[in-house]
């Protein structure tokens, strides 16, 4: 284990000063480097020594999921275990939430059995908010509604500094269902605070023109903005959320919104591709551009592990007898 790399992580964990991680909106420009630093020097960690490390052993994280999820909840599992936690898995179906139990006091007898650290996700805004209020230790929101997912957004943003080396002075544009999507919040707020000019582009039902007071462009026109893009995100459209389908059809809005080859010759040669996944093939995105060379789709899911492990492990280690 490298004393370089040590000694980077403390001067991490002391520039650290929050005791959850719940939206990218209160987080400074500064958090959110400290929180991306954080995780490349724990990867590089990770990879030197070739088997998870002993930074959390002894501690339990607890993985609260309330909604669907494939990559978030077992990005947050291999992160803890990375890092030497254990873990304990709650999904709401099987679980006494199905006998009457509210949200807070199943949180509050998963806090009791030991957990150090609770991670959550609700399909109604505020929830991973009023955790914090209510349980003693670190709360991390891995997604609460239509409202924010910062854990999403920071890998998301990793990814594009991993190919860009900086954010400020890119244009990003997040492509789709915008009015539903807690991924396109975090990534605003994030990118925005490192600099980014963002763009939040689809069609009017799906983007609003509100969207403008945060200072960010708004679009509905995707091959009108495509050339200046050096990164499209695309989102995909969140019927689960939906009261009314907001455009005519889905092959109508393929045929506007879609990443396909035909527009890809349209857009900058080093354009990058990311989807937070999962991908509707053929709605958001064609096979050829998810699989193509100007994916970096897959190495968003492996960035995810390493944000987790970072939130993870500067929220826990505040909480750390001396
Ligand atoms: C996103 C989510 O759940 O908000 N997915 C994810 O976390 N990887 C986006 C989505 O569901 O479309």
């Amino acid at each position: 284990m490298s004393t370089e790399l040590d000694q980077e992580l403390s001067r991490l964990a002391g520039a650290w000063h929050h005791d959850h991680l719940l939206d990218l909106e209160s987080l400074s420009a500064e958090d959110i480097t400290v929180l991306l630093d954080t995780a490349e020097h724990l990867l590089a960690r990770f990879n030197q020594a070739g088997r998870k490390l002993d930074l959390l052993t002894g501690r339990t994280v607890a993985n609260l999921f309330f909604e669907n999820s494939t990559r978030t909840r077992n990005s947050f599992s291999l992160a803890a275990k990375r890092l030497g936690a254990d873990t304990v898995e709650f999904a709401a179906s099987g679980s006494s939430v199905a006998k009457g139990e509210t949200f807070i006091d199943t949180a509050k007898t998963i806090e009791a059995m030991g957990a150090g650290a609770v991670v959550v996700r609700h399909s109604t805004p505020g929830t991973s908010h009023l955790l914090a209020e209510h349980l003693n230790c670190p709360v991390l929101n891995a997604g609460d509604g239509p409202h924010e997912h910062p854990t999403q957004g920071l890998l998301d943003i990793l990814t594009i500094r991993q190919h860009r080396k900086q954010i400020s002075g890119l244009t990003i544009a997040l492509v789709g269902d915008i009015a539903h999507s807690r991924t396109a919040r975090s990534n605003i707020f994030g990118l925005q605070k490192l600099g980014a000019h963002v763009i939040v582009c689809g069609p009017a039902t799906l983007v609003s023109k509100q969207w403008e007071t945060l200072g960010i462009e708004v679009a509905h026109n995707l091959d009108d903005v495509l050339p200046r893009c050096d990164v499209l995100n695309l989102l995909r459209i969140q019927f689960e959320r939906q009261a009314t389908r907001p455009f005519p059809s889905v092959r109508e809005y393929a045929l506007l919104y879609a990443m396909d080859a035909r527009r890809m010759q349209r857009a900058k040669d080093d354009i990058l591709i990311m989807a937070p996944g999962p991908i509707n093939r053929g709605v958001e995105i064609t096979p050829e551009v998810a699989d193509g060379p100007h994916s970096v789709i897959l190495q968003q899911v492996s960035n995810g592990i390493a944000v987790r492990m970072a939130g993870l492990w500067l929220l826990l280690e505040r909480t750390l007898p001396n």
